[in-house]
């Protein structure tokens, strides 16, 4: 049977990779993200396969919308991938602002849990035996402390804390909840993380990583694309890290 996601982050460098990746399993998709045009693109990429929902992650009644659309057009849902976030810090802790802190968990930790609320009583909706799967993007940062992204360390604790609690609450349903950790990923947000280190490229953060190099976009999709299928089924309520060694 053809499977149906929602995908949140869906213009960025890893969700629109998931996106991409999941069309070309046989997926249908509904492509999330705030950022129109881009997600208009990658949709008329794939035609009948992923339908574009201009939407805020942190908006209860638009998640709630994106999960309607999954089951109309597509009749149904199997799995929901969160990748949307945002990146915040370059100073000590003691030194962020509120709005730094905000951002980070409304758009990161809040966004998870809104795609959740809307997503899971779908997954629930289909017949058993299900198969339903719940994929949050957390970060090495969930593992590893970061210098002067405490607050995104913050954050992406929450995301696999969230995951954690959700893979509990499912126990039973054959719906599964799972983080994916990446390490240094060559995308916007890892651009944006070398300007708040004051770097002149991302190259710096290969050398962290045992494969020496930075993660592509569509490595990191592997991993999430293969949870949400049906032969993850042994994989809840933990974490799999597809960062290239970082955190080893
Ligand atoms: N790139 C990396 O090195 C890296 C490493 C570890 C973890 N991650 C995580 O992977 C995920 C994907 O990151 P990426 O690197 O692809 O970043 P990205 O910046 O390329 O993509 C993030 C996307 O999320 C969207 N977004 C942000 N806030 C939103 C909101 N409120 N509602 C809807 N869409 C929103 C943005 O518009 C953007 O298209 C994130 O959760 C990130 O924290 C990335």
């Amino acid at each position: 049977m053809t499977r149906v996601a929602v995908v949140t982050g869906a213009a960025g460098g890893i969700g629109g990779a998931v996106v991409d990746q999941l069309a070309d399993d046989g997926w249908r998709v509904i492509a999330v993200d705030v950022r129109e045009d881009e997600l208009a693109a990658r949709a008329a990429h794939w035609p009948g396969h992923v339908l574009a929902k201009a939407a805020d992650v942190r908006d209860r009644e638009a998640m709630a919308e994106a999960v309607a659309l999954a089951e109309t057009e597509f009749g149904g849902l199997d799995a929901a991938v969160a990748c949307a976030a945002v990146i915040a810090g370059g100073t000590p802790l003691w030194e962020t602002p509120d709005e730094d802190w905000d951002a980070l968990f409304d758009h990161g930790v809040r966004g998870v849990f809104q795609l959740a609320r809307a997503a899971i009583p779908a997954l629930l909706r289909r017949k058993e035996p299900r198969s339903g799967r719940f994929v949050a993007l957390a970060s090495a940062a969930a593992h590893r402390g970061l210098w002067h992204l405490a607050g995104y360390n913050a954050a992406k604790h929450a995301v696999v804390g969230l995951i954690r609690g959700l893979a509990t609450d499912l126990r039973g349903t054959g719906i599964t909840a799972t983080a994916v950790s990446p390490g240094s990923t060559r995308t916007a947000m890892l651009d944006a993380t070398a300007e708040l280190y004051d770097l002149p490229d991302v190259e710096e953060f290969a050398r962290h990583q045992l494969v020496e190099r930075l993660l592509d976009p569509r490595e990191v999709a592997e991993a999430v694309c293969w949870l949400c299928g049906e032969r993850s089924s042994a994989i809840t309520g933990t974490v799999v890290h597809a960062d290239g060694g970082f955190t080893a």
